[in-house]
């Protein structure tokens, strides 16, 4: 069966860069900064950017669309090709795991955008009275956020419109649908932001000033340039925001053509990450937040998660400004658009495992992976800790596992040289050389530093963890990738059959 492929370059930069700006961007980036030393957090913050992100970035790019040239669009295939082991197809389901278990609770956190993009705009938010202190002008607007997240009815019906809406885009294909939305969502994304920031930039209060708030969060704190803790939350952000380390990223590159160049087009996929993160992401949340509460609460406001900030603080903030509700819904909206051009993006690996090794229709391995997806993602929706049990091994744990197997088999097991060929074959510019030895040794003995440290540090405490939800989480957990290995088994036996 002949594979799909991206209609333009264009597109594909733009779906790559869907796939990668996310909740991350705008919630994620500057809390973590606030919390680590602000300006400062940006030199661990580019320096794992150059020696983990973009080497990364670049060994999935290249390890997708070789599989994909081949007619394989996921690990557990890719591994194989790359290493002749009998065990790499196992290891490689790990690429099967991690997007589908984080799927089924970014997708219910993605449709709280949607139903708060609709409360905004229909004004159906609290108003409390702006004279109010700050507990009690914020507590309608957390007890709104309880009261929906239960969950309640209405949130329940916007997470079934938000898979219907994942399901129309897969169902329209590669090329008619995501890439398609992408062209779309993407300009209105950056569109969206840039009039957030401006709109935030404007705002003053007896409290202090958005410009205050960018002071704050890029003020550095040197100091903390020797917490280890910081390091560790600038490795972990730029694999979150980059998606890496999902098989995501490997799905979508195999869709590319077999010489296409990967080099420049995964730069600027990058790039165009970074532009939302750093610039877009950094200039409305905490600066609105500063200007709003003042500097010191502010810091409390950004301590208090990504989405407290995301649903309590900002609407609150919103709520007082004249056409709030605009501005509100702008604000969700764009998450939405943000969320869904992600959530397309960690469908599509158990999509494209389904048609590559089982033959299935595509939409038929659409109708198949929506089904799971609605089942398993009861669970994080009626169990908040198995939520964040399942973003702890899957969403964390297991990427950056799985990150370094991906170095190793490319670099190791594939080989050094000709996995460097396979990255600038076609490119429109080679990559410099010194990443040929960043790449083989740097990028995997830091990531093993990074699953080292967290092995010994967090580890324990999440294990000791006896809830009932997280042990839920567990069981579904072992389930799910027990059942992929089963599936992947089955397909290589499928395989040798039709070989003969
Ligand atoms: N990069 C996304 C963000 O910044 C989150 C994310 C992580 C993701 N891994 C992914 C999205 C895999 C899609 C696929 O929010
Ligand atoms: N881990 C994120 C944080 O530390 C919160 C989070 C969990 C998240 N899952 C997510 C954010 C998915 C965006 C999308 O803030």
């Amino acid at each position: 069966m002949e594979r799909e492929h991206w209609g333009s370059k264009l597109g594909l930069i733009l779906a790559m860069a869907g796939n990668a700006v996310g909740l991350g961007n705008f919630l994620r980036f500057p809390t973590q900064a606030a919390d680590n030393g602000g300006g400062a957090f940006m030199i661990p913050y580019m320096i794992a950017m150059l020696v983990v992100a973009i080497p990364l970035m670049w060994t999935e790019w290249a390890m997708g669309r070789y599989g994909g040239a081949k007619g394989h669009g996921t690990t557990p295939a890719i591994f194989q090709l790359l290493w002749r082991n009998p065990v790499a197809k196992y290891i490689g389901s790990l690429g099967l795991f991690v997007p589908f278990v984080v799927l089924c609770y970014y997708i219910y956190i993605e449709s709280w955008t949607l139903g708060y993009s609709f409360f905004s705009l229909f004004g159906m938010l609290p108003h409390p009275d702006p004279n109010l202190p700050q507990d009690q002008f914020l507590k309608p607007f957390s007890q709104f956020l309880s009261d929906y997240i239960r969950p309640s009815f209405t949130a329940y019906l916007f997470f079934l419109l938000t898979v219907a809406f994942n399901a129309y885009i897969l169902y329209r294909g590669v090329k008619g649908g995501i890439e398609k939305f992408a062209k779309l969502a993407m300009p209105t994304l950056f569109i969206l932001a840039l009039i957030l920031m401006v709109r935030v930039i404007l705002i003053e209060t007896p409290h202090g000033t958005a410009v205050e708030g960018l002071d704050f969060l890029w003020h550095p704190d040197f100091s903390q340039l020797s917490n280890p803790k910081v390091w560790l939350a600038a490795a972990g952000q730029v694999f979150f925001t980059l998606s890496l380390g999902f098989g995501a990223i490997i799905t979508y590159a195999s869709y590319i053509k077999k010489d296409e160049d990967i080099v420049a087009s995964g730069l600027s996929a990058a790039s165009l990450n970074e532009l939302a993160e750093v610039i877009l992401g950094g200039s409305i949340a905490i600066p609105a937040a500063v200007a709003f509460f003042g500097v010191m609460n502010a810091k409390e406001v950004a301590g208090s998660g990504a989405f407290n900030l995301a649903f309590v603080s900002l609407p609150a903030i919103f709520s007082n400004l004249p056409g709030g509700d605009v501005i509100g819904f702008f604000w969700f909206f764009l998450l939405f658009f943000a969320g869904a051009t992600s959530s397309v993006a960690i469908c599509m690996p158990v999509v494209a495992f389904l048609q590559d090794e089982f033959g299935f229709s595509r939409k038929l391995a659409v109708t198949v992976t929506v089904i799971f997806t609605f089942l398993v993602a009861q669970i994080p929706i009626f169990m908040p800790k198995a939520l964040d049990e399942m973003d702890f091994w899957a969403g964390t744990f297991f990427v950056v596992l799985f990150a370094l197997l991906e170095v190793v088999v490319f670099f190791w097991f594939f080989g050094g040289k000709r996995a460097w060929e396979e990255i600038n074959r076609g490119s429109l510019f080679r990559v410099p050389r010194v990443y040929y030895f960043i790449m083989k040794y740097l990028t995997p003995v830091v990531l093993f530093i990074i699953l080292a440290t967290w092995t010994v540090t967090t580890l324990p405490k999440v294990l000791v963890s006896g809830d009932v939800e997280a042990w839920v989480a567990r069981f579904v957990m072992i389930f799910i990738l027990s059942l992929q290995m089963f599936l992947v088994y089955l397909a290589d036996r499928r395989r040798k059959n039709y070989e003969g």
